[in-house]
């Protein structure tokens, strides 16, 4: 069996489940993390038991965001050179259904993650954001353009562009979400359900999973590119090292435009 430093697995009947498990971070997802996560799920995926898979947080945070710290001193050059967000693109070639159990935080590339798997199941306590503005970036793997389809253009403007965080109310009310249960409940509910969903007909289940992505995500991909682009290029900017090294060091940044 695989050890994982940031991720735990386990196996529910036919149902896959992943544990985001870097708490002390609140989840951040760091490039470690993000790469075991993905491995886990494309394990589960080869693995003829499993059916569907849930990815889970734990109450306080399904995951706040990428690492900032991970990348608070990085030049745009050396962010193009990572291409860390390309280990985000390797769930979208996971052919069984992935539900993720969200609550607490869930925020940045945590919200990305979220709206990257099929479906979302909230608690009560769930808050959803895309809080790069106060970094002095923008989303990188997805958000602007899957927000935008999800919750709409309104939405996705204020939550971009001035931090708009939306309780799990708002969520199911935008349709960002696709059930909101109490969090005693939350992970029970999206085993429950991706436990149904295994239990039909598999390959109806693939086909059907692909052709509603291809309905949602086609003409996604120039979306997606101009994006990362313009993530990384925001590197080269004096308010991206000022926005994070804010954070890092906890106090309110001072933007100058440059
Ligand atoms: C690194 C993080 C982190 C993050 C929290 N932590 N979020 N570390 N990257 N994204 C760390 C904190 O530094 C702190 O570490 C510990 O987790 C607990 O966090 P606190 O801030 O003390 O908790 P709290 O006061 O409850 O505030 C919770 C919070 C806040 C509101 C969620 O942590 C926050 O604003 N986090 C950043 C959210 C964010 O900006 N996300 C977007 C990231 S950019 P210490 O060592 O001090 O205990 C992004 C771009 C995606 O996601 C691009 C594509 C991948």
């Amino acid at each position: 069996m695989t050890v994982f430093q940031f991720i735990q697995t386990e196996v529910h009947d036919r149902v896959g489940l992943v544990r985001l498990n870097r708490p002390e971070a609140l989840n951040a997802l760091n490039h470690t993390l993000v790469s075991e996560l993905m491995s886990a799920l494309e394990n589960f995926d080869q693995d003829a038991q499993i059916g569907a898979m849930v990815v889970c947080g734990n109450e306080r945070a399904f995951a706040a965001g990428a690492d900032i710290k991970e990348m608070a001193e990085a030049s745009a050059v050396e962010m193009l050179k990572r291409d860390n967000i390309s280990q985000f693109d390797r769930i979208i070639n996971i052919k069984k259904p992935v539900i993720a159990a969200v609550s607490g935080w869930c925020l940045g590339g945590g919200n990305e993650l979220a709206m990257s798997c099929d479906m979302i199941i909230a608690s009560e306590t769930a808050r959803f954001g895309q809080p790069e503005i106060n970094l002095g970036v923008i989303p990188g793997a997805g958000g602007t353009q899957r927000l935008a389809r999800a919750v709409g253009k309104a939405i996705a403007m204020e939550m971009v562009l001035n931090n708009r965080t939306l309780t799990a109310q708002e969520a199911l009310q935008f349709g960002l979400v696709n059930r909101v249960v109490p969090v005693e409940r939350y992970l029970d509910e999206a085993l429950s359900l991706a436990g149904e969903i295994a239990g039909r007909a598999p390959l109806a289940v693939r086909l059907g999973k692909a052709a509603i992505n291809h309905a949602y995500e086609s003409f996604l991909s120039d979306g997606l590119a101009d994006e990362r682009r313009a993530f990384y290029l925001l590197f080269a900017s004096r308010d991206q090292k000022e926005g994070m090294a804010a954070f890092v060091e906890k106090r309110k940044p001072n933007w100058k435009g440059v």
